[in-house]
């Protein structure tokens, strides 16, 4: 698979700041039982292929990024990259990669498995359905 970088400056990735917005919306989602349940309708910025979510705090387990794919799918990973520092990760546009935000961007597929980078094993991806305007992500840890 060819491997492409996200553009951000040096700055960003010592820092391990992420691309990927939290969605403005604060009550768009919520988490019960392992079950997260993200309201679309009000998460416009997963509105359109390629697009992205982290999600953090508010009881949630893990840090989750959320996925608008490309293809039109939704994908969901537990958002910590498998590499010693944890950074978070971002998707790449055109390559159906996700990317950590770390000077070293260990890069993922869509399916969780390295496919580029220092990290030694995949990350996590969790189960993802979309029941009309929800979707229901099954965390499992
Ligand atoms: S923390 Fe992701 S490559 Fe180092």
């Amino acid at each position: 698979m060819d491997v492409k970088f996200l553009r951000r400056n040096i700055f960003q990735r010592i820092c391990g700041i992420p691309a990927t917005p939290k969605p403005e919306n604060t009550v768009s989602w919520s988490y019960s039982n392992g079950q997260l349940t993200i309201d679309l309708g009000k998460v416009p910025e997963l509105r359109s292929p390629g697009s992205a979510v982290r999600l953090e705090g508010a009881g949630l387990p893990e840090r989750i990024l959320v996925v608008h794919a490309e293809d039109g799918s939704f994908c969901a990973f537990r958002n910590r990259c498998a590499h010693l520092g944890h950074r978070r990760l971002d998707p790449v546009p055109g390559t159906h990669t996700v990317q950590c935000c770390s000077v070293n961007k260990s890069t993922y597929d869509l399916s969780g498995n390295r496919i580029y980078g220092p990290a030694k094993h995949s990350i996590t991806a969790y189960p993802v359905r979309k029941e009309s305007d929800k979707l229901i992500i099954t965390i499992h840890i």
